[in-house]
């Protein structure tokens, strides 16, 4: 696993005769594992065109605030929200000036205004304009508002002079885009997640289960190892891969699911119950098919055991982070939940919502415990889950 893997990285490339070298950085962020947008603004376009960008990226280039097709598919506002991360590389000095006024002249200073995720600079021009008060103070402004910077390099530069103002290569670009992602929030912690559907047999060929994908479990996984945390999880019936770096413990049962976890919770610093655990089992599963008939059919339900209640019981009860996933009365039932399970914190979502939660690749969630709530818009849920984990470690840690 690289360090980019299932990121989402928006190049914004401007006037600078270094955006030649864009498609390779396309590349380089590609390698190591990015999936990439590209922003080029009207003077990027005078050094590189389109087609090589959108060649390199296998995507649309977007350059235009008001195309409304453009818009359509996937408007400036999403574009922000889609990004992990922002880089702008090369940026003219005109573009550094548009960021550090605030302005939103064009695509990319759009996108910049609009989005909250972490933005990286590596600015490119001639080593006088580069020097220039107006340049150096724009970048320090940037700076300021934890922008990072990219420092250019020293050398020969096209127009013949000899300075600092050089796009430093591709590959150490890319590197210092993939650093941005490796932090050490949870290093030396251990954390357990439970994910996906539990099955419950009724018969050797029919079963009780739900929708659950395993996929927010899956997101919080990622999220918790690139934090630098040791990770188990107990798994039930998942569609997604999931990171080997985690200790895999198969349990697709919520009886088996619950003998997991009691077994490996000794020691644990988090506990998220992310599963989706059946709150019954079949009282007594056919050994053989159930043969069709037509009388009614009644099966006899028996009552799980609840995880998440019994771990948060524990002497030594490590941080519980619950999920509701609700239909109606939702911070009601989830302010509930919280109560009555006794845990840190409940990770509410709408599941009434078709294009959310189960099985979808995004969700919008409310992070409840007992001081506040806190709004986590729609979005993709591994970006929902290093929110997730990044609440987690500093309201708990
Ligand atoms: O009570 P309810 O099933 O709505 O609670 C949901 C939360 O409790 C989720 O975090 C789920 O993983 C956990 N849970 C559990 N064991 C059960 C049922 C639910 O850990 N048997």
């Amino acid at each position: 696993m690289s360090h980019l893997t299932n990121k989402n990285i928006v190049l914004g490339v401007s006037g600078s005769i270094a955006a030649y070298k864009a498609p390779d950085i396309v590349r380089r962020l590609q390698d190591l594992g990015a999936e990439v947008r590209v922003i080029l603004t009207q003077g990027g376009a005078q050094f590189i065109t389109e087609l090589s960008l959108q060649a390199t990226s296998k995507n649309k280039v977007h350059d235009n605030l008001w195309d409304k097709e453009a818009e359509l598919s996937m408007g400036h506002i999403e574009l922000a929200k889609w990004a992990d991360a922002l880089l702008i590389a090369p940026a003219s000095a005109n573009t550094i000036s548009n960021i550090a006024a605030g302005k939103a002249c064009d695509l990319l200073s759009s996108v910049i205004l609009a989005s909250d995720c972490p933005i990286l600079i590596a600015p490119a021009m001639n080593q006088q304009m580069y020097a220039s008060i107006s340049v150096q103070a724009n970048l320090a402004t940037l700076v300021q508002r934890d922008i990072q910077i990219i420092n250019p390099e020293h050398g020969v530069q096209a127009c013949g002079d000899i300075g600092e103002g050089r796009l430093p290569e591709s590959d150490k670009i890319a590197k210092q885009v993939g650093l941005m992602f490796q932090s050490t929030k949870l290093s030396g912690k251990k954390v357990l997640i439970t994910l996906g559907a539990t099955i419950e047999a009724i018969d050797p060929v029919r079963y009780l289960s739900n929708h659950s994908s395993g996929k927010m479990g899956s997101a919080l996984a990622e999220a918790c190892i690139e934090a630098g945390a040791q990770v188990t999880l107990v798994a039930g019936n998942v569609s997604v891969e999931l990171n080997q770096k985690a200790e895999i413990i198969s349990a697709t049962t919520a009886e088996k699911m619950h003998q997991s976890v009691m077994k490996n919770i000794n020691g644990q610093d988090i506990f998220i119950a992310c599963a989706a655990v059946s709150d019954y089992s079949i009282k007594n599963p056919e050994n053989h098919k159930i043969k069709k008939s037509n009388q009614t059919l009644t099966i006899e339900l028996t009552p799980t055991k609840d995880i998440l209640k019994e771990v948060c019981k524990l002497d030594k009860k490590p941080i519980c982070i619950g999920f509701a996933a609700e239909t109606q009365n939702l911070l009601e039932n989830a302010q509930n939940k919280l109560n009555n399970k006794g845990c840190d914190a409940i990770i509410l979502n709408d599941v009434s919502n078709a294009d959310l939660g189960f099985k979808s690749d995004e969700n919008a969630v409310v992070f409840i415990d007992q001081k506040s709530n806190v709004k986590l818009a729609k979005n993709s849920k591994q970006k929902l889950g290093r929110k997730i984990i990044e609440i987690i470690s500093e309201k708990f840690l």
